[in-house]
């Protein structure tokens, strides 16, 4: 029996009801009848890879023979929104990961290659039965998985707009969901007068994915003046999204019950990777008396500018206690202030009404970074806080992350290939121009990032040279699929982008230098 059918087009729901059928009744036909010749080499080859051998017939790369698959695993790669080139460069591996007791800071040499073999496949052709590519097993030394743990002492508080907030749930999901934490979203703009928001129906999305969401409309019905601002000046205007952000220390606490020990005060763009680190740090430190945690700014510049306290989007953990002792204040603090930021009042009322100092928490980031952040993701070190992913620097954070789910601590741990491939977990493969690796000192950030130099290596230093594009080749992480539990795959897609085709017309040279223009795609598949 042969799988002949046809799947032209992308993503379509017919092709995979089509592919469903044929599994079903290929499967039956084994059933009854032992493996079909076409289903044994799906099997060998795709479906349960269980060997550490090659398969045979590994296709080498080559412009002529472009292959395509009818399987699922490859409609992923088919989505539109990944936006890959109709023919691509693609390899795999499949991972098995052993957790253990390992060192996650070290870098661990092995010395086969990770790109073991490359096919050419085509997106949008019609599938064929041809062998399907190689997926050579791969070992890979991991720690444990984070322990299943809920959060009820913490209570996180984030304000922002209806939209930006509805944008940011695959993102918010990706660290609350199922965690026992709370959210609190005060919606920014819920009270203009043509705002139409459904704010309940947002906290039922919110509730669905798992999280714990309050999301509502600002307390604080008009701006609070501060004593520099003319009182006339904005007559009633809505309070700015800066003095909502402050006042969320009333809103957290409002909700706060017997087990809340930490309140979270976030800005929209804050991410952790994972809540059991998070809260690891934060029980280093007392919850019972006035605690104010948080980091400065990564860039020196910015301390300059706005001085010394928890920079927000990195994200600011007060006790309950401090809490309390600033509460009766936030009103008096919004208007002695002359600091426009949340993150600044919060500091002037701490300093006004309280003893606390700030305590600064290693691995939050406030990441003031513009530019290629590829220096710090390759870096190694471990982040309990991300920020700015998607405005100064773009970075799809949830997918980099997912692998927590997979290896714990294992995101952005680092494994050097063969003598010229580095592999940041969940952020990027990159091979290294002959040679170059073995000079390159991997425990340096490498300063790819606007501007590195002085400003940032108080946080991030010592800083090794940018290297060129033609020194090094990213594979950057751009999606993932799929979960790693028992008989599970989880998948992460790795993609070197081909330059773009410029608009115009094109001549014969073009056309063909335009046929090697194929994005290069590296799966690394875990199975659970
Ligand atoms: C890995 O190899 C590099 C380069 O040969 C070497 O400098 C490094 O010490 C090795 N790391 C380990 C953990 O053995
Ligand atoms: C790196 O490995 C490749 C393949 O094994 C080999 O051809 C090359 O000479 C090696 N380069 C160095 C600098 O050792």
């Amino acid at each position: 029996m042969m799988l002949t059918h046809q799947c032209s087009g992308r993503a379509s729901f017919a092709f995979l009801v089509a592919l469903l059928l044929v599994l079903f009744l290929l499967t039956a036909n084994r059933l009854h009848n032992g493996p079909s010749a076409a289903f044994s080499r799906l099997k060998g080859d795709w479906i349960s890879v269980d060997g550490e051998e090659h398969h045979d017939g590994q296709q080498s790369l080559s412009a002529e023979k472009t292959n395509n698959f009818c399987s699922q695993d490859f409609e992923f790669l088919r989505q539109g929104d990944l936006g890959l080139t109709d023919n691509i460069v693609y390899s795999r591996r499949c991972i098995r990961a052993v957790h253990g007791n390992v060192d996650r800071d070290v870098v661990t040499n092995i010395s086969t290659p990770l790109i073991t073999s490359k096919t050419t496949l085509s997106l949008t052709a019609e599938c064929t039965t041809v062998e399907a590519p190689p997926c050579e097993r791969l070992t890979l030394h991991v720690p444990p998985n984070y322990p299943q743990e809920q959060y009820r002492h913490l209570i996180f508080g984030v304000a922002s707009s209806h939209d930006r907030l509805k944008e940011s749930l695959p993102v918010f999901a990706h660290w609350l969901s199922g965690t026992g934490a709370q959210l609190v979203a005060v919606v920014s703009d819920a009270d203009r007068t043509d705002a139409t928001f459904d704010l309940p129906s947002l906290e039922a999305e919110y509730r669905q994915h798992d999280v714990a969401a309050t999301i509502i409309p600002p307390t604080q019905k008009v701006a609070i003046p501060r004593k520099d601002t003319p009182l006339d000046a904005t007559p009633s205007a809505p309070s700015p999204v800066e003095q909502l952000h402050f006042l969320l220390i009333r809103d957290m606490l409002d909700r706060a019950t017997p087990e809340t020990q930490w309140l979270g005060v976030l800005d929209d763009d804050t991410f952790f990777p994972a809540l059991h680190p998070l809260s690891a740090a934060l029980r280093q430190h007392d919850h019972t008396i006035p605690t104010w945690l948080g980091a400065l700014a990564d860039n020196f510049v910015s301390i300059k500018i706005w001085g010394y306290m928890a920079y927000g989007g990195a994200g600011t953990f007060l006790s309950v206690p401090l809490a309390r002792q600033l509460a009766p204040h936030l009103e008096s603090c919004i208007r002695e202030t002359t600091v426009v930021s949340g993150d600044g009042m919060l500091r002037d009322c701490v300093y006004a009404h309280t003893t606390t100092k700030l305590t600064l928490v290693d691995g939050l980031y406030q990441h003031d970074i513009r530019g290629d952040p590829a220096g710090f993701f390759e870096s190694g070190r471990r982040a309990l806080s991300i920020h700015h992913w998607k405005s100064w620097y773009r970075a799809p954070v949830a997918q980099m992350a997912a692998v927590t789910r997979v290896c714990g601590d294992c995101f952005l741990q680092r494994w050097r290939f063969g003598n010229d491939t580095l592999l940041a977990n969940g952020y990027s493969i990159t091979t290294y121009r002959d040679g170059l690796l073995d000079k390159i000192d991997l425990s340096r950030v490498e300063g790819t990032w606007q501007e590195p130099d002085g400003k940032f290596d108080f946080v991030y230093g010592p800083f090794r040279p940018r290297l060129s594009e033609a020194d090094k080749k990213s594979y950057r992480l751009v999606a993932v699929d799929g979960e790693a539990r028992k008989g599970g795959r989880f998948r992460q897609v790795y993609v070197h982008r081909a330059p773009r085709k410029d608009s115009g017309g094109s001549s014969k040279e073009e056309e063909e230098a335009e046929e090697g223009r194929m994005d290069e795609v590296v799966e690394l598949i875990w199975e659970g």
